[in-house]
């Protein structure tokens, strides 16, 4: 079909792009901006891998189009922190290993920062269950409800 023209703002840059509308969010940045950090698991809404903020609230950017988010703020993990400085999920991640092959761990932890917004209870069943889109295949589970702890706390 034919492409569409599209201005995204992602991680605080403007993009014009000009892409089939049935690219997914999760296409567009990986292969449009280069933005590979932003992961594709299953590519059909059962991982999390692929989770980024649409103003602030977290999605699964394999199940979106780009061009519906025209004017709304996206966020990778590549723009969660600081320049220079980790988010502190990301610290705390590093600190508690909350990860082992590390494929899914961009996922977790824009899952995670999204859920500090959110009103879920702080039992670690609770952060167990608001995670629970986000699969992690090496069982890396618990540190990774340890490393949500801590920034909650
Ligand atoms: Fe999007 Fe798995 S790649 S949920």
């Amino acid at each position: 079909s034919a492409n569409v023209h599209v201005r995204l703002n992602v991680n605080g840059t403007h993009h014009e792009l000009d892409i089939d509308p049935r690219t997914t969010l999760l296409d567009c940045v990986r292969d449009h901006l280069r933005l590979t950090g932003t992961k594709k698991g299953c590519d059909h809404g059962q991982c999390g891998a692929c989770t980024v903020h649409v103003d602030g609230r977290r999605v699964n950017s394999c199940l979106s189009l780009a061009a519906t988010h025209e004017g709304e703020a996206i966020t990778t993990i590549e723009g969660v922190g600081q320049p220079g400085h980790l988010h502190p999920m990301q610290a705390a991640f590093v600190e508690h290993d909350g990860f082992q092959c590390g494929y899914c761990t961009s996922g977790q932890i824009m899952s995670a920062v999204a859920l500090l917004n959110e009103p879920y209870g702080h039992s670690d069943e609770e952060v167990k269950e608001a995670m629970s889109g986000n699969i992690c295949r090496c069982g890396a589970y618990s540190n990774i409800v340890s490393a949500i702890q801590q920034v909650r706390r």
